[in-house]
């Protein structure tokens, strides 16, 4: 064993029981082969995210938008520590009582909420309405970043000590999947030293696999960096063309509706002739937000096809539109209006037009 591996190894040793409490369960070591990370099927197509879970107004009705995930069929839980300004994972775990064994959750590290915002998580549902109403706020909080957010480290007491606070508030003694949350090449990442750590910690039956999350470049170039199995989540939507997801190694891939819904949205009203052009050849009005937004999922999971796709709403009701649209690609090689779709948006919607548009 290496040097830092010896310090890693000790330094787990003296401060596993201080930090984890209590050692997990027998039966929740870690299972890396049950999740068949790197080499087959991740275990379900679609996951939903939590990213925006906070912004619903209640925890009755957040429990019931995990519910209506759950009943959907979705077993894949993503989430964060600075989810909900650091809230999302309780929720989360209260939800996943009682039916942990079902679930899949993956949740990340280096991004860790300030002490501001820990103190505004309790309120956040009137403070979000208010900011959502206001441009000027809004605009005022992107500028003032750091006050919610310290800046991301990736070290690896880092590593067990945020893990040991996502146990505790996720209500669990393992988590399926923890991620390195959007690590960037400004960012100091010794990965060598962190991937001892973690492997550590996945030995010790507190996770299950992690790897990376985020941009692709970044997470790209640090997992080809890590001999051992890892799990890569990278963003990913149409227009993303240049990115190809290889069936032999699945992954999480996430950002399928939030911008790229948008853009074709806006593309499609404010020009008549490719309103009439889009009409043509999808039928009728194919341009809703219902309708795009399957088809974009539609696409995702058919250029991932043994991996998942995370998707996010606040809305119950577009749960079972997610699960249709997984359905309609499980069920056929290529459902006929996703060509078409992938063509329109193609033809109509080069990658440049897209983005500025
Ligand atoms: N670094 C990372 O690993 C990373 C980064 C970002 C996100 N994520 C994960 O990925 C999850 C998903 O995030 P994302 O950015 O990928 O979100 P997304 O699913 O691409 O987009 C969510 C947006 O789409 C809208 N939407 C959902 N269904 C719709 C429908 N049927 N019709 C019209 N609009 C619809 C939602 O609005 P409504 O709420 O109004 O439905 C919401 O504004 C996050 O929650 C998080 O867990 C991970």
């Amino acid at each position: 064993m290496s040097k830092s591996g010896i310090r890693a190894a000790n330094s787990m040793a003296t401060t596993r029981s201080a930090l984890f409490g209590s050692q997990p369960r027998a039966g929740s070591e870690p299972r890396l082969d049950r999740l068949h990370i790197g080499c087959s099927k991740l275990p379900h197509r679609l996951g939903f995210g939590c990213a925006g879970l906070m912004r619903v107004a209640s925890s009755r009705a957040r429990q019931r938008l995990l519910s209506e995930a759950f009943d959907h069929g979705v077993r894949h839980f993503d989430v964060a520590r600075m989810y909900g300004l650091g809230a999302a994972e309780a929720e989360l775990g209260k939800f996943a009582r009682g039916r942990r064994e079902q679930l899949v959750i993956a949740t990340k590290f280096g991004i860790e909420t300030s002490a501001t915002s820990s103190r505004l998580a309790r309120v956040q549902t009137p403070a979000r309405a208010l900011v959502a109403r206001s441009p000027a706020l809004r605009a005022t909080l992107k500028r003032r970043a750091a006050v919610f957010h310290r800046p991301h480290r990736y070290d690896p007491a880092t590593a067990r000590a945020s893990l040991e606070l996502s146990l505790r508030e996720l209500g669990t003694d393992y988590v399926d999947i923890l991620f390195v949350h959007d690590p960037s090449p400004r960012d100091d990442l010794q990965v060598a030293e962190l991937g001892e750590a973690l492997a550590d910690l996945a030995r010790a039956g507190y996770l299950r696999a992690w790897g990376f999350a985020g941009e692709p470049e970044p997470c790209i170039a640090l997992d080809a960096a890590v001999t051992a199995p890892t799990v890569l989540q990278i963003r990913d939507d149409i227009f993303a063309r240049g990115l190809r997801l290889d069936r032999d190694r699945p992954r999480v891939t996430f950002g399928i509706l939030a911008d790229a819904l948008g853009r074709i949205l806006i593309q499609i009203s404010h020009d008549e002739g490719r309103r009439a052009r889009w009409r043509n050849t999808m039928g009728g009005d194919r341009a809703t937000p219902e309708d795009v937004a399957s088809l974009l999922l539609q696409d995702a999971l058919a250029r991932n096809p043994s991996g998942t796709v995370l998707f996010s709403t606040t809305r119950p009701e577009r749960i079972a539109l997610a699960a249709r649209a997984a359905e309609a690609v499980s069920s056929s090689h290529e459902p006929v209006p996703l060509r078409m779709f992938r063509q329109l948006v193609a033809c109509e919607l080069p990658p440049d037009l897209a983005r500025h548009g």
